[in-house]
């Protein structure tokens, strides 16, 4: 992969004997005090590494959920303390408060070789205002700061953000991973360049699918927002989950698609299914056909999976997110299953460099055993989408020495 540039990386700050306050996200799912899955603190362990190999005791700061109040403590970082101190093989010190002087008797307690966690960042309600005296506070927890959040780097937040102006920042060992592979999907792809883009809602991603159309050289258009694409065309739609207030977006977008040299592609057929559950009966229709008023579309169709199959194989290049099909509910994960196999095939026979993010796809590619194939799958929801939008993060901005630009182009 290419190299970070215009950040100033772990690598070129000495951190011997210092404190090196390491914004991580570790917004895990936690059910009665028990972490539900660890990919982000492992994800974290390289950085945490590298401070304590280069001397450096790692303050670790992060937000998890949104609480209404620092008195809910079923948001309290605590319950990451064992599965932090499992993973890195470290002591791990918890201060139940993130300022004063107990977090700075926690910090001063700690040996080489130990890590610090303070409470949660969002307990203190200045952290999302990006108030900068708070921002001040924190930068008198450690001497150097290190962003490895970046899948909270869309957040104009005081510790992503603000705290730029206390510390000398550089960026951790995740972020300038994730910074390196979205620059390869979106910025320099090795072309053609496949972007496909499902989920239910063309709300939420009408801006990811204009940005896909000026930079790929196909897009498909999957899940049930493509029932609205549909519906736009005058066909119909059944039972099938539409977004009507949408359908005007989806027809600007189809027309942007005329004049564009991105090829857009929608489904050539669809499984239609009576009810959307688990181990009902379906059949499949091609594009032409009438959706029955009694039906609704629940997957994309077994030609679709031949077609995408087709585009793959021609394409150097993929950016995924989103599922083509309601993946959780079996037998409708046909299609998002055939997409996954196919991308991690192609992947392992090192034709196509593959990306994808966002929950779902993750749940996705989790559900077929395959998240480990792709080239690089980002932890990121909204910061990956606002980065494939081709937006500047306010935390990616802000580690910039000019503060100016988005440093990927
Ligand atoms: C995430 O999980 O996507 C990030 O941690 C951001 O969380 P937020 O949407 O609560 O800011």
């Amino acid at each position: 992969m290419s190299k970070t540039v215009g950040w100033t990386r772990l690598d070129d700050i000495p951190l011997q004997g210092r404190r090196i306050l390491t914004r991580v996200d570790y917004n895990v799912p936690i059910v009665d005090g028990i972490v539900q899955d660890l990919t982000r603190i492992e994800r974290s362990k390289p950085t945490l590494d590298a401070i304590i190999t280069k001397g450096g005791i790692p303050i670790v700061i992060s937000h998890l959920g949104r609480p209404k109040s620092s008195q809910d403590k079923s948001y309290s970082l605590k319950a990451l303390v064992q599965p932090i101190s499992d993973i890195m093989g470290a002591t791990v010190w918890f201060s139940d408060t993130l300022l004063g002087p107990e977090a700075h008797a926690t910090i001063h307690r700690a040996n080489p070789g130990d890590i610090v966690l303070l409470e949660n960042l969002r307990f203190d309600s200045r952290e999302q205002k990006n108030d900068t005296a708070f921002a001040a506070a924190l930068g008198e927890l450690g001497d150097v700061y290190c962003n490895d959040a970046f899948s909270a780097s869309h957040r104009s937040h005081a510790s992503i953000v603000a705290i730029t102006r206390y510390l000398p920042a550089c960026v951790g060992r995740l972020m300038e991973t994730e910074l390196n592979a979205l620059t390869q999907a979106l910025s320099r792809p090795q072309r053609p360049l496949f972007s496909i883009v499902g989920g239910s809602k063309i709300s939420t991603k009408i801006n990811l699918i204009d940005h896909l159309l000026d930079t790929s050289d196909t897009l498909f258009v999957g899940g049930a927002m493509a029932n609205t694409f549909r519906a736009a065309q005058g066909k119909s739609v059944g039972l099938s989950l539409v977004e009507p207030e949408m359908l005007d977006v989806a027809r600007t977008l189809i027309a942007k698609a005329t004049h564009s040299v991105c090829q857009l592609v929608l489904p050539i057929d669809w499984t239609i299914a009576a009810q959307l559950d688990s181990g009902s009966a379906f059949e499949f229709i091609t594009d032409e056909s009438e959706c029955p008023a009694d039906r609704m579309i629940v997957d994309i169709g077994p030609k679709t999976s031949q077609q995408i199959e087709g585009w793959l194989q021609k394409s150097r290049t993929l950016i995924w997110n989103g599922p083509v099909g309601a993946f959780e509910i079996h037998p409708f994960h046909r299609g998002t299953d055939a997409l996954s196999k196919a991308i991690a095939a192609l992947t392992e026979q090192n034709s196509l460099l593959s990306f994808a993010g966002g929950g779902d796809t993750i749940s996705a590619l989790n559900a077929a055993q395959l998240l480990d194939k792709l080239t690089y799958v980002s932890t990121a929801g909204g910061a990956f989408l606002e980065w494939m939008e081709g937006r500047s993060l306010p935390g990616i901005v802000a580690l910039m020495p000019s503060k100016s630009m988005r440093g990927s182009k």
